[in-house]
């Protein structure tokens, strides 16, 4: 090696390390909003005055921040860093405030936060006003948790440790929260003792405090979830994010142990273990059940508010006579019920003049982008069509949305 060979390039832990000081903080004001196509020449220009792994460094955050504003918002998302992984497994700032907000509500002023990555929990936990120990054993990822802590000025409640979970004492703390790492060098991992802790391990850990949560993929089979817990499934937008399994909230029987939220809100549907609704013939109105509440098995629970009955007893579409309001589902008047019949339906939309198509399916195979191809919209006006079942047979339903009746 002589004078003349290239520096080591920066580690992640150095690189990051670099941004927080104060020429890298300047760098990061520089770049901040620099598009994809801007990249090159804004790194030549910088790269006079500064060295070329850091501002690499501060162009890879940039783009980070960019991507994480769809979870954080970009105002905090400016404020902050990131990693790949961690921006992809945070939880988005809807979802950890809510949870945050109902750790409140049950009286919890500290929590343990077992597997924090980048923070995005421990920053809702901390500005809900609750002391957060935030536990992450990738030296990287706590160090970002960290940083996020002081970006935000939140580090007086929270502590941040880089240690594996399963040595922590978390006698102090009122609760336990623990969101597992769920993707493998292979992408998603849906097998709960393949999470990283694994689930048993972390329903072991929410058993030993007073109350807890535990953050779980929505897919997760109901027969999974532990006797004494309640399972709440949380979608935001129309969305279905994730299902969370809380200990101690002492829910009152066996049917409240289920419960659909819906953000924003919060609106929340609680289980009364009611049978499977009666399937009837298509009424004027169909009720597509929002995705929570589908996953939480609760369609019953809308069916019965809505005065409903299912279109076939395998799909999760209500239908009904008369438009009542619902916080849970999307109300569609129907027109027109066809047997599946793409030639049809292509003729009832050029006699309608449908222009704009929108394409809802369950319980068929055809793809919303092909139908729309062959059946060429063309004209002012707008449709829903569902593809789907009725009493078993393929079925296209057409309508519109329903105008949306306020609750009394
Ligand atoms: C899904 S992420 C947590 C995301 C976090 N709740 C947020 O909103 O930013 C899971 C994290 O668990 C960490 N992890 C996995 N197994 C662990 C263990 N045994 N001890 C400590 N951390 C662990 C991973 O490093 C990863 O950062």
């Amino acid at each position: 090696m002589n004078d003349l060979a290239s520096p080591a390039p920066l580690t992640p832990l150095a690189a990051l390390a670099a941004l927080l000081a104060p020429e890298g903080r300047a760098l990061l004001d520089e770049v901040r909003g620099t598009r994809p196509d801007q990249e090159l020449s804004v790194a030549t220009r910088l790269r006079r005055d500064h060295p070329a792994d850091l501002v690499s460094a501060a162009l890879a955050q940039a783009r980070l921040r960019q991507r994480a504003a769809a979870k954080f918002g970009a105002v905090d998302a400016e404020r902050m860093f990131f990693t790949p992984n961690g921006v992809e497994q945070s939880t988005r700032t809807t979802v950890a405030t809510y949870r945050a907000e109902r750790f409140r509500a049950l009286g919890v002023t500290s929590v343990a936060d077992l597997c924090c990555g980048i923070g995005g929990d421990a920053i809702a936990l901390a500005r809900a006003g609750i002391r957060v120990l935030a536990v992450d054993r990738d030296p990287l990822t706590a160090a970002v948790a960290r940083a996020n802590a002081a970006a935000l000025g939140l580090s007086e409640l929270v502590e941040v440790r880089e240690a594996d979970v399963t040595g922590i004492d978390t006698a102090p703390y009122d609760a336990v929260f623990v969101d597992p790492a769920r993707r493998g060098g292979r992408g998603r991992i849906f097998d709960p003792e393949a999470y990283s802790p694994p689930l048993s391990w972390a329903v072991e850990a929410a058993r030993s405090a007073p109350r807890a949560a535990l953050k779980i993929a929505p897919g997760i089979p109901h027969e999974t979830v532990p006797a004494e817990a309640e399972a709440e499934w949380i979608s935001d937008g129309g969305d279905v994010k994730e299902a969370v399994l809380w200990f101690g909230t002492e829910p009152g029987g066996s049917a409240a142990r289920v419960r659909a939220t819906l953000l924003p809100g919060p609106r929340t549907l609680a289980g009364r273990g009611l049978p499977d609704p009666e399937v009837r013939p298509v009424g004027d109105y169909l009720y597509e059940p929002d995705g929570a509440v589908i996953r939480a098995h609760l369609v019953a629970e809308v069916a019965e508010e809505v005065g409903g009955g299912l279109i076939d007893e395998t799909i999760a579409y209500i239908t009904a006579d008369e438009l009542r309001p619902t916080e849970y589902a999307t109300a569609y008047r129907i027109t027109d019920q066809l047997p599946f019949n793409v030639k049809k339906l292509k003729a009832l939309l050029r006699e309608r003049a449908v222009g704009v198509l929108t394409v809802k399916k369950r319980g068929s195979a055809v793809e919303p982008e092909e139908l729309r191809r062959k059946v060429k919209p063309q004209g002012p006006n707008a449709a829903t069509v569902f593809l789907t079942r009725v009493a078993g047979a393929p079925t296209m339903l057409v309508g519109h949305p329903a105008e949306p009746v306020r609750p009394v």
